[in-house]
């Protein structure tokens, strides 16, 4: 087996670094052709001294600059649709909308893209689907839950027939078990303990809303073709139980590890064979108890509002995308109280224009309107 070459967007965020370790201990079996950053110039510069990459896409244009004046004889882009053309295999780790372009150029070229970035597929799912066919391209999803799922239907000889419905497991984030009223005043720090995952901010707000639940749903649904009524979310709090699937006989085939993303990662860069080093092993005289719960939809109506942008499909999933995005952020920054993350994604999603996307312009349409109307909302 030869040396795989991967390229990282998001390289400096926790998916980024995380593959960087598993690749660091994987004994010169993939060799880093590329690296993708935002903004953070000094992170990527260190990356780039130990992995020698042949190319850094950095989005920001004064921390391009100062990359480009540390790292002589590298390639300094702006564009992280480059990162494609010099790998094997892609692993998309940036953050929100801004990976699109790294997912949509990784199909394009045929290539493997190890994908955590949900946010792109959920966004432009209409437009990313035929790019799947072809020839090359491969989807391997990262996101724990989609591995999981993944790795249950390498179980089934015709998968697409013999599945009942999928079930992704929730750890249900750190205000499992309150009531809304006790949630009216909780801060971000609070918000940002997630009880057994360490993960970027955005993602780990997501969790504490179960919004990155409801995003998961279309993530499932796009990844997998699977029908909104089959896919169910329970809540597992100790996040062993990584997702499962319930076949037509009524047997659940289900994934466990510890909670570990170079589990995943790790299989997404070595699909279709299994990565040598183990993540996440799990010592069953320790494991005393797996849980499993109905999730509260009444406090946390994120969940709903996804299941309902999904089932309406087009652009509307862009639309809740974009929306949460705007209010998460706006969270974090200290603009409004956690509560009103749900309230700026409804209310935007009640200006939604009905419009079903055909080609890539239709999505960033879709993205730029319904910030806007998000923003307005905030400001209201
Ligand atoms: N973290 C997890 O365990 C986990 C699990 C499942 C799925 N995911 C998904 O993986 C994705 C990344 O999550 P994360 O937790 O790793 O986020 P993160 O820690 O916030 O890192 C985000 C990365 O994206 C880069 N980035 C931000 N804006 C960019 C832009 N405009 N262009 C290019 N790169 C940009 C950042 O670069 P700078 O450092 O320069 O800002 C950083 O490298 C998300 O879609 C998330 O839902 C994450």
């Amino acid at each position: 087996m030869g040396i795989t070459r991967v390229a990282i967007a998001g390289s400096t965020g926790s998916i980024g670094t995380q593959t960087l370790d598993y690749i660091a201990q994987s004994d010169g079996q993939f060799e880093v052709v590329g690296l993708g950053v935002g903004t953070s110039a000094q992170a990527v510069i260190a990356q780039a001294k130990q992995w020698k990459p042949k190319v850094v896409a950095v989005a920001d244009e004064a921390a391009r600059k100062e990359v480009a004046q540390a790292l002589p004889g590298v390639e300094v882009v702006s564009d992280q649709a480059v990162l494609a053309e010099l790998a094997d295999v892609v692993v998309n780790g940036v953050v929100g909308f801004a990976g699109l372009s790294v997912t949509m150029s990784t199909l394009r070229l045929g290539k493997r893209l190890a994908l955590a970035n949900k946010e792109s597929l959920i966004a432009a799912g209409p437009v990313v689907q035929p790019l799947r066919n072809i020839a090359g391209a491969d989807i391997v999803p990262v996101d724990s839950e989609h591995c999981a799922i993944h790795q249950c239907l390498r179980s089934s000889i015709d998968s697409g027939r013999e599945v009942n419905r999928l079930l992704l497991t929730a750890s249900g984030g750190p205000f499992r078990g309150r009531s809304r009223e006790s949630l009216a005043n909780v801060t971000v720090e609070e918000a940002l303990k997630h009880p057994t995952w360490s993960m970027g901010p955005k993602i780990t707000v997501d969790s504490s809303t179960l919004m990155n639940k409801g995003l998961e749903v279309i993530e499932a649904h796009e990844l997998f073709g699977t029908d909104f009524d089959d896919i169910d979310v329970v809540v597992h709090p100790q996040s062993v139980v990584h997702s499962m699937v319930e076949f037509t006989d009524g047997a659940v085939i289900a994934q466990l590890s510890m909670p570990d993303m170079r589990l995943p990662i790790a299989y997404a860069l070595s699909y279709p064979n299994r990565a040598s080093v183990p993540f996440g092993s799990i010592d069953w005289s320790t494991l005393a108890r797996l849980d499993f719960e109905v999730p509260d939809t009444q406090t946390f109506t994120c969940l709903n509002l996804a299941y309902q942008a999904g089932r309406t499909g087009g652009t509307a999933p862009a639309w809740l995308s974009a929306a949460n995005e705007v209010a998460v952020e706006a969270f974090l920054n200290g603009q409004i109280m956690w509560s009103r993350i749900p309230e700026v994604i409804d209310a935007t999603l009640q200006q939604h224009d009905g419009l079903v996307p055909t080609i890539v312009e239709d999505i960033l349409h879709a993205d730029a309107l319904a910030r806007r109307f998000a923003l307005q909302v905030l400001s209201a």
